[in-house]
């Protein structure tokens, strides 16, 4: 692989251990995947945040890089396994908070933005058309690939924060717009009412399609909402890294051309459906995955219509978007209803298994997939449903 100057100064230790362990990272990464460089990147997001995943050996990896690395590009954080601030309201155990505020004191030292969200585009880290970027957390790859138009392969964790610390990223994948073709066509005969039909579906396709590019045909109209849960069920049954719509995504006027076709009809919405919930009375609500935009703490603020919550009820939002929801009045009527503001966190990388729930009612076909994986048992419902759970 061809490196410049800069780069192989990095790479012989000239800049430090932490920017040598980095490029090691990057050019045997390169090498693996056939890249002919490194490409710059603009921006960054790491995943491999919350201490359930990252154990001992990752904070150790993590101590030793901040030894004497440094950000040299806009780098953000996914989630952690709890509220930087709340946990104890969570009942995360000392221990656990003991070792989770090790992460994030390494993260610091290492240049990288507390942000801890899963939706970065919705906290001040949004990259535009075109520019290339490195991130890791897989709901939010698809995102930036399909609706920003940014590029990005699906990084892990260390090799999104070996970016961060190089400013650099292999150049092969989804960097190079022949990579970025559909695979796979999908009819969409089903009426897809609300972000929830469009989790489902999402569920469904990213099975059929693994590690391809699905195209939509016969979506009218997508939201936000809409295409940040659909991102994320696409990447939770498959590897799916990037979509489009056609008419709705910037990179969708090339057409599907000559890939395969599938259909997803109203019986296979209502199957998939019905295969995301399992038996059992919810005794913990938690939406919304990925991380809440402000218009969802709006309707959430308002499905509550100053009613109690009667179970434990988490909201998953950015501390930027609740910054939002605070000045708006929403976080008022939310908290006031007991429920509780899962900044920094979410159900899955929170260590709730511990906490003794066992059935949890959420509207996210990706968070039922890796909470069963967790071993618990999920109700799949629309937003409106699971609020009525909190507080039946
Ligand atoms: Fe975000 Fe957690 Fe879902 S990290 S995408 S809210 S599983």
């Amino acid at each position: 692989m061809q490196l410049t100057p800069e780069e192989n100064a990095m790479l012989s230790g000239t800049e430090g251990v932490a920017a040598r362990k980095c490029m090691q990272i990057l050019v045997a990464l390169g090498e693996i995947y056939g890249a002919s460089r490194l490409v710059k990147v603009s921006s960054v997001q790491v995943s491999g945040v919350s201490y359930k995943n990252l154990g001992d050996a990752g904070i150790e990896f993590l101590e030793e890089l901040a030894r004497d690395g440094r950000a040299r590009v806009k780098t953000t954080l996914n989630p952690a396994g709890m509220s930087l601030t709340g946990w104890r309201e969570q009942g995360i155990s000392e221990s656990f908070a003991e070792k989770q505020l090790q992460v994030i004191d390494a993260y610091r030292r290492l240049g990288l933005e507390i942000s801890c969200t899963c939706t970065p585009y919705l906290a001040g880290n949004e990259p535009g058309f075109g520019e290339h970027i490195a991130w890791s957390e897989s709901s939010a790859v698809v995102y930036a690939n399909s609706v920003l138009g940014a590029r990005t392969n699906r990084e892990g964790g260390p090799s999104a924060l070996a970016a961060g610390l190089t400013g650099r990223t292999p150049l092969y994948g989804y960097h190079l717009a022949d990579n970025r073709r559909p695979t796979l066509r999908v009819d969409v005969d089903a009426a897809l009412k609300s972000p929830e039909d469009f989790s489902a579906m999402g569920y469904f396709v990213g099975r059929a399609a693994k590690d391809g590019i699905p195209y939509f045909r016969g979506i009218r109209s997508a939201g936000i909402e809409e295409l940040k849960t659909l991102s994320a069920a696409l990447a939770s049954s498959g590897s799916v890294s990037m979509f489009h719509i056609e008419g709705l995504t910037p990179e969708s006027g090339a057409g599907a051309g000559k890939s395969e076709t599938i259909s997803f009809t109203p019986t296979l919405l209502a199957e998939t459906v019905a295969a995301l919930n399992d038996a059992g009375t919810p005794d913990f609500v938690s939406v919304v995955c990925p991380h809440c935009s402000l218009s969802e703490l709006a309707t959430i603020a308002r499905l509550l219509g100053g009613r109690r919550t009667t179970r434990e009820f988490w909201v998953c939002c950015s501390k930027e978007v609740k910054r939002k929801s605070d000045e708006a009045g929403y976080s008022r009527a939310i908290e006031g209803s007991g429920a509780k503001f899962a900044t920094d966190t979410c159900m899955v990388v929170a260590p709730i298994e511990e906490l003794g729930y066992k059935v949890v009612a959420t509207n996210s076909a990706k968070a039922c997939h890796y909470l069963r994986n967790n071993g618990m048992r999920v109700r799949f419902l629309p937003l409106e449903q699971c609020v009525l759970e909190a507080t039946r």
